[in-house]
């Protein structure tokens, strides 16, 4: 039986001081809900003023992304156990904007390489932060582009398989993935529900193809322009075990009804 997971992706969003307000502001009312797992991802400079604000709830911290060294001369990174030291458990990895995939953004296409993701250094993060006994969670997704031209498919299983390369049923088993479609993101297009699942039950059958058991048990989520109003349907499909949640996580009570219908 998989737990229900809603993850909250805050973005570049929110000052310390606004973080800690939106906390307060919902954590009264979901931490009552103990057969739904929470994890909000603040940005990196708010992760120990959340972590505190966090303490005796059962909502637990993520960030957005990480770098795959421990320690270094890498301006402007952050490690697994920097995280870690800050009370981090959970990270997104391959996120579409981390990979410059960005839906509309008014700059050149070299810009957005500025990100410089492959699917190697998700491949790399990955590993990283399973060795470092963190959950990640693997962000794969079409752009507009490619399901247009047919290639959903073929496009959601490289990134998995390249993401995951060289890792074993054993490694993997605290893997989360979230199925994001590029086009869906922020941009107020949700997935059509039966779409939706039938891509995440693609992503399974991906699973199944390292081990049943793995397939069983690996929370696969959706994420993109998740609402209140769409997540019941979203959540009730069998292969979609709960949401990641972009603008509407930073609104308390929208984010407290969209995590009530993972129940
Ligand atoms: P959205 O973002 O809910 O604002 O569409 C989701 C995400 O990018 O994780």
């Amino acid at each position: 039986m998989r737990r229900p997971l809603v993850v909250g992706n805050w973005k570049m969003n929110l000052t310390t001081r606004e973080a800690a307000a939106l906390v307060e502001s919902f954590k009264k009312a979901v931490e009552i809900l103990d057969r739904t797992d929470i994890v909000v991802c603040p940005p990196y400079i708010s992760l120990p003023c959340v972590h505190a604000c966090l303490k005796g709830t059962n909502i637990k911290l993520g960030a957005q992304d990480v770098f795959w060294m421990e320690k270094g001369a890498y301006t402007g990174q952050v490690s697994a156990s920097m995280l870690e030291d800050v009370g981090v458990t959970h990270c997104l990895v391959g996120h579409s904007e981390t990979r410059g995939r960005f839906g509309k953004l008014e700059v050149s296409e070299t810009t957005l390489c500025y990100f410089a993701e492959t699917d190697e250094t998700v491949n790399l993060k990955v590993r990283r932060l399973l060795y470092c006994g963190m959950t990640p969670i693997l962000c794969v997704g079409e752009t507009l582009g490619e399901r247009e031209a047919g290639r959903t498919d073929q496009v959601v299983r490289d990134q998995l398989s390249d993401g995951l390369a060289g890792l074993d049923e054993a490694e993997l088993h605290p893997l989360v993935v979230a199925y994001e479609p590029v086009w869906a993101i922020g941009t107020g297009h949700t997935c059509d529900t039966a779409e939706a699942q039938r891509v995440c039950a693609m992503i399974r059958a991906f699973m199944c193809g390292i081990s049943s058991e793995l397939a069983a048990s690996t929370r696969v989520l959706y994420g993109g322009s998740v609402k209140s109003s769409n997540a019941r349907d979203l959540f009730a499909q069998p292969d979609i075990d709960g949401g990641l949640v972009g603008g509407a996580s930073l609104d308390a009570y929208e984010f407290k009804d969209i995590v009530m219908s993972a129940r």
